[in-house]
């Protein structure tokens, strides 16, 4: 339809609506929450006159299609494997009907929203309009709030919104109402050399009122953990049980040294500022471990006016990105690695900031505002010492194969805003991009070992309760890296362990996403196989939802060199890298002989489990009690297991 019929068609409307009272129109609930995440408290009333800036996701076509869309590109059996496809492809098939565009402007229109009020960027994903805090709360019948983060951020909501109930199908999510998202502040005052003491879980717990558990920040519970220092380092097999070198990684998964540097084979590895690494500590590392690397400092791409920040400086900020990037780059080296760095130090980012940067279609306005304007970073940042540059709007290429070490938990977030982020990781896998994701360090708890309350949904301080998945990690469409170990006195060539020391690899099942078909079997049979003592007061037992993590890699013991010493580190944040560099070098062998990237794993993966070494002792306890058990098969500890590199190429190179 032209933008002409639609004006015109409006106008028409106008006339009926302004006949039938508005007050007949019956309004469903579309969106609540019970209480706001732990760590924000609700203040006052926000005042009638007050302006916001309203943004109204629309619901995207075909979205009932995707396992199918994805099978078909990713599923070892479909004819189109590899097959994958154009931005723009995506982007049409996605993008909301013109039927949805049309009951929504209609709907504004008839509350005296004109259309010259409203934008909408190119992709149609989006409406926004500057309201008064009178007419939202008119419109989606709602008492907006403003509510108090104890570091200091302020954010604006209501706890429930309601729409006419024709327009259920219409309207995917609006913003702001109910949600909170993580943002990055600024960094905390440097805590120079701080030492965590272990075990972590404990500290965890007393923690929890105190944890801010935000992207990046120095106390957000997605962070590696710290364990002894390593005076020293030895890079022999013999002491993989306590110290993880890259010798140690290639001979558990019997990966060889990387080769060759394809031009377009970098690995992606994201950083939320101020989370970051500090060269003096690279090149100590690689001196040590891989002198033969000549690159000791990864390509930078930088996001909403980020830097790699130098005048914070601790294990907390530094850790993180030491972790990630040291062993991945010596493990794929002559091939490179793209850091992309997310955010300034003021405002810093949030997923949606990264996505927004490699999608210029995700973005709310193209060159302007992401999803929500209080929790995901806003650019241009008027703060002092804030970027003054426009928000990253598709600026940024995506690299293949990317990794990202940090978490959130779903229940931080509505079911709604996860569900459309996870359908953007869906629509980078259509195009050939592999997106994992550490599964978490809690077990079944969520970060900082929270659990949540059954009756009121709030975080407690996790003796109890029920399990806390985490985000992405139940999104169905990234692949969800866990932690293993090497047990101690163990060799590296016998089995690993689910990780049990510092850290529990995060697993579990989601409360929001069904069940995508490729873990259909699988699922079956883990269900078949395994009695579970824990009833649905634990988790969602209906057997008919996503149970993560889909992987796993060691995740214990990694020497790391952090702000000029060696120290042990622990977590899936060191997983997730270590399984993207062999899928990175698995990709430089397919373009090598013509062929594309692998692109999403999981299909490929659940119909092949015998590429993957099967993890079966350990477990991921947490709430209180022991957890999931690592057994035969997948569980919700391991997933299918860790990589047996050999196994995985040939697979790999088998498919077109
Ligand atoms: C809302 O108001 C702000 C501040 O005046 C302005 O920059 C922005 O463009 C407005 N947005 C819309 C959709 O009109
Ligand atoms: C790398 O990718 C870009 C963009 O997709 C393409 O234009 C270029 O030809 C590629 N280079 C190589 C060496 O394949
Ligand atoms: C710290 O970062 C700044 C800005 O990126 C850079 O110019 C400087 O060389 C860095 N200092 C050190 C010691 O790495
Ligand atoms: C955690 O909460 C439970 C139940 O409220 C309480 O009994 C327990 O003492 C608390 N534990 C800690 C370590 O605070
Ligand atoms: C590992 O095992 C040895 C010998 O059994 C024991 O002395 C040592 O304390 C153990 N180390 C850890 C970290 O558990
Ligand atoms: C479990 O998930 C299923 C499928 O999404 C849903 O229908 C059901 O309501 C959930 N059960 C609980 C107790 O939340
Ligand atoms: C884990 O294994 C133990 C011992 O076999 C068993 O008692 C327990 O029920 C299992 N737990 C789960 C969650 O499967």
């Amino acid at each position: 339809m032209r933008a002409q019929d639609v004006v015109k068609i409006l106008a028409a409307l106008a006339v009926a609506v302004s006949a039938s009272p508005i007050s007949t129109t019956r309004h469903v609930v579309h969106e609540s929450r019970s209480a706001p995440p732990s760590d924000w408290s609700k203040q006052g009333r926000l005042h009638a006159t007050s302006a916001i800036p309203v943004r109204i996701g629309l619901v995207q076509r075909n979205l009932h299609r995707v396992d199918e869309f994805i099978d078909q590109v990713s599923h070892p059996f479909s004819n189109h494997y590899g097959k994958h496809w154009s931005a723009a492809q995506v982007a049409e098939t996605f993008s909301p009907s013109p039927e949805t565009v049309f009951a929504v402007k209609s709907w504004l229109h008839g509350f005296g929203i004109e259309p010259s009020r409203i934008k909408t960027p190119k992709s149609r994903n989006w409406m926004e309009f500057n309201a008064t805090v009178g007419e939202a709360e008119s419109l989606l019948k709602a008492e907006y709030h403003m509510y108090n983060h104890h570091a200091g951020h302020k954010h604006v909501a209501c706890e429930e919104y309601s729409i006419p109930a024709h327009l259920v199908d219409h309207v995917d999510i609006i913003t702001p109402t109910v949600h909170f998202d993580k943002k990055i502040g600024a960094p905390r005052r440097a805590q120079t050399h701080e030492r965590l003491p272990e075990p972590l879980y404990e500290l965890n717990r007393r923690d929890v009122q105190t944890s801010s558990g935000i992207l990046g920040f120095a106390s957000d519970a997605s962070n590696p953990k710290q364990g002894d220092e390593v005076k020293n380092a030895l890079m022999t097999l013999d002491n993989c049980d306590t110290m993880i070198t890259p010798p140690c990684l290639q001979a558990l998964y019997n990966a060889p040294s990387g080769k060759t540097a394809g031009k377009n084979n970098t690995l992606g590895i994201v950083e939320f500022t101020p989370q970051a690494f500090l060269q003096s500590d690279m090149d100590m590392w690689f001196k040590e471990f891989a002198p033969d690397v000549k690159q000791k400092t990864p390509n930078t791409n930088l996001i909403d006016g980020a830097i790699v920040q130098n005048t914070s400086e601790s294990f907390s900020v530094n850790g993180e990105s030491s972790l990630d990037l040291q062993c991945a780059m010596a493990l794929i080296a002559p091939q490179q690695v793209t850091l992309y760095q997310v955010g300034d130090t003021v405002e810093s980012g949030s997923f949606n900031n990264f996505l927004d940067a490699i999608d210029g279609s995700y973005c709310t306005f193209e060159g302007g505002g992401s999803t929500d304007s209080n929790v995901d970073g806003q650019y241009p940042d008027p703060q002092p010492g804030g970027f003054r540059g426009p928000l990253n709007c598709g600026g940024s290429t995506s690299t293949k194969v990317i990794s990202i070490s940090y978490s959130s938990n779903e229940a931080d977030l509505t079911s709604k805003y996860v569900q459309r982020q996870c359908m953007e990781y869906m629509k980078l896998g259509l195009q050939g991009v592999s997106i994992l994701y550490s599964s978490g360090d809690s077990g079944v708890a969520g970060n900082g070992g929270t659990c949540i309350d059954p009756q009121t949904g709030a975080y407690n301080n996790g003796s109890t309760g029920k399990f806390n998945p985490s985000f992405p990690g139940t999104c169905p469409y990234i692949t969800s890296v866990g932690a293993t170990q090497v047990l101690n006195g163990s060799s590296v060539r016998a089995p690993e362990s689910a990780c049990e020391k510092v850290i529990f690899s995060g697993g579990g099942f989601s409360n929001v996403f069904p069940m995508a078909s490729y873990q259909k079997n699988t699922m079956s049979s883990f269900f078949a196989q395994n009695k579970i003592p824990y009833g649905a007061e634990r988790f969602n037992n209906s057997q008919t939802v996503r149970g993560y993590p889909d992987v796993s890699a060691n995740g214990a013991n990694y020497v790391v060199a952090v702000d000029g010493k060696f120290s042990l580190t622990f977590g899936t944040s060191a997983s997730s890298p270590t399984f993207a560099s062999l899928v990175n070098m698995i990709n430089e062998e397919r373009l090598a002989v013509g062929k594309g990237p692998v692109g999403f794993l999981n299909p490929t993966l659940y119909a092949n489990p015998q590429v993957l070494n099967d993890i079966t002792t350990g477990g991921n306890r947490g709430c209180g009690t022991p957890g999931f058990n690592s057994t035969k098969g997948w569980d919700p500890v391991t997933g299918l297991g860790t990589p047996n590199y050999p196994k995985m190429l040939k697979l790999f190179m088998s498919l077109p």
